[in-house]
């Protein structure tokens, strides 16, 4: 798969700079406001029992700041982050390992929750429940079950998929955090904020260029901010100006909603080979040489959001944004249904 200027996905640079990007405390932490003055509160309220944080459960596409967020409780509360993903734990045995390592009040952040297996899903409930686990031992008429007790911990789930969850699992957090794509402003900060970490002068202007081309999230526009300081020391004199923000984006292929190659592909096909829709998810990954959770995931979401793409019960249709977007004819009513 060619790598994405725009993909919220992680790669191996964006790891190094996420780690000088990071923000170490809520109130460094840029944007969903109403998600940080709520975890400000249950924090100090933890604190000041001394007990853990209740468990938490953060959602929304990649790169939106759930690990951030984790790391961020983690140094608030005082204690340590230990860091796992659901395909990662493989087996009971792989979860009791991680448990019994937490001492106590510590956060055990399980990335991608929604890939837990059922038989490692089940032998977390009475850990986060009542902080116990059962351990097998020996076997066939001499197996019996042993609790082990466990240290109280907060577990902090993330996930891109909400829906995939089972409801018992859900139903153990005490908190959810729903995170939206950032409006343009927020992401400005972001990338004046990161401008001044990595030592590369910006004027307001290249700033909100670089924000409205980064499809609201803080991952993107990090990397078009290390793009566009690339651009600005060869193809300019160093500091990224507006010109030199739009010189990046058109370089890079991305226009001014934000949207690049692949996202202007998803609605082409769409526009193109089945006029406009409504098209199954399947038909669309296929055409597009993409998995199909790739496309659910991570170009479909922010499309949804910003109305260029609909979801019927028959499928996924272009609107007429996406038309006059592409520059594409939009269709006369009598051509179809779509826009009705
Ligand atoms: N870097 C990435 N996301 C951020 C955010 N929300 N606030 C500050 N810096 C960030």
């Amino acid at each position: 798969m060619a790598e994405r200027v725009l993909s919220p996905a992680e790669s191996g640079d964006d790891d190094r700079f996420d780690r000088l990007f990071r923000p170490s405390s809520l109130d460094e932490y840029i944007g969903q406001s109403k998600h940080k003055e709520n975890l400000k509160v249950f924090v100090e309220a933890a604190r000041r029992r001394k007990e853990p944080l209740d468990h938490i459960l953060f959602c929304g596409p990649p790169g939106l700041g759930k690990t951030t967020l984790a790391y961020i409780l983690a140094k608030e509360m005082g204690v340590t982050l230990h860091s796992t993903s659901g395909p990662a734990v493989e087996h009971k045995g792989a979860l009791a390992g991680l448990l019994t390592k937490l001492e106590a009040n510590d956060l055990l952040f399980i990335d991608e929750i929604h890939r837990l297996t059922p038989a490692v899903e089940e032998s977390l409930y009475p850990a986060i429940e009542a902080f116990q686990i059962d351990i097998m031992t020996g076997d066939g008429p001499y197996a019996t079950t042993i609790q082990l007790a466990l240290k109280p911990f907060t577990m902090v789930g993330a996930t891109t998929r909400t829906g995939l969850l089972t409801a018992p699992l859900l139903s153990r957090f005490g908190y959810i955090v729903r995170l939206d794509y950032y409006p343009v402003e927020d992401l400005e900060k972001i990338i004046l904020r990161s401008a001044r970490l990595l030592e590369v002068p910006i004027d307001p202007a290249g700033a909100r260029e670089l924000a409205a081309r980064s499809r609201g999230t803080p991952r993107v526009a990090n990397r078009l901010l290390r793009r566009a300081r690339d651009f600005a020391e060869v193809l300019g004199k160093g500091a990224i100006t507006g010109a030199i923000a739009r010189t990046t984006a058109e370089r890079l292929e991305i226009d001014s909603a934000g949207l690049d190659e692949m996202d202007r592909r998803l609605l082409t096909v769409i526009i193109e080979h089945y006029d406009g829709g409504p098209v199954g998810i399947d038909t669309i990954a296929a055409a597009l040489s993409e998995p199909r959770d790739t496309v659910e995931d991570v170009y479909e979401p922010f499309l949804l959001q910003q109305g260029f793409l609909g979801r019927t019960p028959r499928g996924r249709i272009a609107t007429r944004k996406a038309y006059e977007h592409l520059g594409k004819p939009t269709p006369t009513p009598a051509q179809g249904d779509m826009f009705s």
